[in-house]
């Protein structure tokens, strides 16, 4: 059996062999995703009528092609979200198959959806009118915000009086009036409260469900969809989330709503993170080692432009470190270190707080040359990198029974400057 790293973080079948082949083929840094993690997931939430996977957390096509083959569907919140479902054989035929949610139209957006015909779930009131007056009788969902919300992070909070998503929940008759006066087609409501679930929020979002849905004015709706948010353990100790507990609350909820309209409405759930997060890894390479004072920095090849999520949000991600000849250094002495990037910036730092504060992790005793692979990064990694000190996006490749390929390859310094060529 090949060794797959600290038992506590095996959580997906990449052993340490492939990676350093890969290393040899490919060269650092790059990301990994297995195919194998991300279908077993997606079994996890087969009770509900349809999943939906939030492309944003991983929206290469070939992610996208992996979703479809296993029956998820997809949400789209960009005209390049919806132009990447497309490539991946999403077909905008069929009513279900990719839904646009926003808060606004932008004019090129607001065409393609016209012109294909795409359900948009709808956030803003304005969107109402605008969409109304240009494409009678198309189909939409309203995006309720509660009242309250709920995230791993305050940025990653999407309810209450300081978010910008979604129709405020004393809004929606006035909305369900506009949706009347232009004949759209209202057949969903959708609630997403934030990233990272607790079971008390998820009561009252239930709860809220019921009671913005159970009006007079509500029309006949056929959908529900419990949003995202599923959270996944990116620390050994988080608490796993209990499907089966969840999809209980949920179900209840839908059954109530059946028996208030006198039919069956589907039950749908739209995850980003719990699907791709755990199938992904982040290869890299030390470069340097410094002492300053008691400190021991160790600065890798990657920056946040590659990896923002412990910059942004103070996001904890395992690490583990192989050697420069391949070998695993779990079992080496361990030190306090902190962890950092090439970056002009100093912020560019991989072991912080959500309010700023540099803090270490505990790292084997590594040296230049050596390789750190950061855990659990499938979700909001490469997706949200950036060309920021004008550094070419990195490789991303996907494993499917244990062979590798090339999802993306490496971007070359050519191409991020030629759209200022001319
Ligand atoms: N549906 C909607 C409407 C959303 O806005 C989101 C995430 C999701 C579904 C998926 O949420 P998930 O299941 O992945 O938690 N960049 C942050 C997360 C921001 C999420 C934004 N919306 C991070 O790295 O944690």
């Amino acid at each position: 059996m090949e060794k797959i790293f600290d038992s506590k973080f095996n959580k997906n079948n990449i052993s340490i062999k492939i990676i350093f082949f890969l290393i040899k083929k490919y060269s650092s840094p790059f990301w990994i995703y297995c195919a194998e993690n991300i279908k077993q997931k997606i079994l996890q939430l087969k009770q509900f009528d349809t999943v939906r996977f939030a492309q944003k957390a991983c929206s290469n096509i070939n992610i996208l092609k992996l979703m479809k083959s296993e029956g998820v569907k997809v949400d789209a919140v960009s005209l390049g979200e919806i132009e990447r479902a497309l490539i991946a054989g999403y077909n905008y035929k069929n009513e279900n198959d990719i839904i646009f949610t926003s808060d606004i139209f932008d004019s090129k957006t607001l065409k393609r959806v016209i012109e294909l015909n795409i359900t948009v779930n709808i956030g803003s009131i304005d969107m109402l009118y605008q969409l109304g007056n240009l494409s009678k009788g198309h189909n939409i969902w309203l995006r309720i915000n509660p009242g309250f919300g709920h995230g791993h992070n305050k940025k990653t909070n999407t309810g209450g009086e300081e978010s910008k998503h979604g129709i405020w929940y004393k809004d929606i008759k006035k909305s369900i009036d506009i949706i009347n006066k232009y004949k759209l087609n209202l057949i969903g409501i959708h609630m997403h409260i934030g990233s990272g679930v607790d079971y008390k929020h998820l009561k009252k979002v239930c709860n809220s469900m019921i009671s913005n849905v159970i009006q007079p004015y509500m029309p006949k709706i056929n959908i529900i969809s419990a949003g995202g948010g599923l959270s996944i353990p990116y620390r050994y100790n988080d608490e796993i989330i209990n499907i089966s507990h969840y999809f209980n609350l949920w179900n209840k909820t839908r059954n109530i709503i059946n028996n208030y309209f006198n039919k069956n409405i589907k039950l749908e759930i739209e995850p980003g993170r719990f699907l791709v997060a755990e199938a992904g890894l982040l290869v890299c390479q030390v470069c340097a080692i410094k002492n300053i004072k008691n400190k021991r920095f160790v600065l890798v090849d990657i920056g946040f432009n590659d990896f923002i999520r412990p910059v942004m949000y103070g996001s904890y991600h395992y690490i583990s470190a192989i050697s420069y000849k391949g070998n695993d250094m779990s079992n080496l002495p361990k030190v306090e270190t902190i962890i950092a990037g090439p970056l002009c910036e100093s912020g560019d730092i991989f072991t912080q707080l959500d309010n700023g504060k540099i803090t270490f992790f505990i790292l084997p005793l590594v040296n230049v040359g050596d390789y750190l692979i950061f855990h659990d990064t499938g979700a909001y990694g490469a997706s949200m990198s950036s060309n920021y000190n004008s550094r070419p996006l990195i490789p991303e490749i996907l494993i499917e029974n244990n062979i590798p390929k090339i999802i993306r390859r490496r971007q070359t310094i050519q191409e991020l400057i030629s759209l200022e060529l001319f």
